[in-house]
């Protein structure tokens, strides 16, 4: 029996404590052992409900109990995940987080502190929600040197702006929609100025170099000048408009943007809508392939977390991840965007 601890139980954390129950039996098929979750570590009370037994508010208790072998971040946000992450990495425990401003600013740091220990930092939930994109980049497509990836890497704005095409809505009625429908960051700011787009990115331009890159020199333009009359204009032309993260290699070295882009047809991410993500990826080798689907939603990308879940617990005794060093990736062209 491995014993884990979720940190938040907000939407991926219930997400994640669904998955395990619903899928109990295939996934300790899969993993080798029964996976339990011991504690979720929250601010809030459950009261009625069966999660209640499991809430501690110190996260005390989980650190310093030598049951918990995994620990899995899901509160977003960078501190205090990156305090709890770094301790538990500390302490000997796995770690799995769908946080992508955690692995974006300290993702190197953390990478290196696992793979001191031979444990495990693996973070597939961060970038594209349930579609398998880190471990690809990680494992499958190591024979090749990516010449570029560019992909729908936010689901809210993808959402806001497919609606906005098909019903022809202003920019602020969309937004409260996915609001609504829980697919925008609490603060949105971070989906419509592209800023999460910017974190996703930069965490798959320094897996394929292997090293940190800054997000803050990444320039990042949003969607929330997009208006109903510019979709108007573009639909005109045959064309969508749609929140593209971009990183080409320009010899030894990486071009990367987020900006709004007016597509064509042709464009591998023009069928890219509602709230999916779609992720470009060309290879010297390869060529040209595209990883599709849900890149934002409990259930998506709880799948991912869980499915982190299950190889640590294949791998309790190794490091898996291919390393990413601290040196910092020059991007060549950038205007840095300071936030
Ligand atoms: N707000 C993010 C999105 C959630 O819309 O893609 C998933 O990272």
């Amino acid at each position: 029996m491995i014993n884990i601890a979720v940190l938040g139980y907000g939407t991926i954390g219930s997400g994640v404590v669904e998955v395990l129950d619903t899928n109990s039996e295939s996934i300790a098929n899969r993993a080798g052992d029964e996976i339990q979750v011991k504690y979720v570590l929250d601010l809030r009370d459950f009261p009625g409900e069966s999660i209640q037994d499991k809430i501690v508010h110190d996260y005390e208790v989980i650190v310093n109990d030598p049951d918990i072998q995994v620990v899995v971040e899901v509160m977003g946000g960078v501190e205090p995940a990156y305090t709890f992450v770094k301790r538990a990495l500390l302490a000997g425990k796995h770690v799995t987080t769908s946080n992508k401003a955690l692995v974006a600013k300290h993702g190197a740091e953390l990478i290196a502190i696992a793979k001191e220990h031979s444990i495990n930092f693996l973070f597939e939930a961060s970038v594209g929600g349930g579609i398998p994109i880190i471990r690809p980049l990680n494992s499958s497509l190591t024979a090749d040197e990516i010449q570029e990836i560019t992909g729908i890497l936010n689901g809210t704005t993808n959402y806001m702006m497919s609606k906005m095409t098909n019903e022809g809505l202003e920019f602020d009625e969309v937004l409260k929609d996915a609001q609504e429908k829980g697919y925008a960051e609490k603060d949105p700011t971070a989906d419509i100025k592209g800023h999460d787009a910017c974190r996703k990115i930069a965490i798959l331009t320094s897996l394929v170099c292997g090293q940190q890159v800054d997000y803050e020199d990444i320039y990042t333009e949003g969607i929330d000048k997009i208006t109903a009359t510019d979709i108007k204009y573009a639909k005109a032309m045959g064309r969508a408009i749609k929140l593209l993260a971009s990183s080409k290699r320009v010899d030894e070295s990486f071009y990367a943007m987020v900006a709004p882009f007016m597509i064509s047809q042709d464009h591998p991410l023009f069928s890219v809508n509602d709230v999916f993500n779609g992720i470009f990826v060309r290879g010297n080798v390869l060529g040209d392939a595209m990883f599709y689907g849900s890149g934002a939603g409990k259930l998506p990308t709880a799948s991912a977390v869980v499915a982190d879940i299950v190889d640590i617990v294949k791998h309790l005794k190794t490091n898996i991840l291919v390393e990413w060093s601290k040196k910092k990736l020059n991007l060549v062209d950038m205007k840095a965007s300071k936030r």
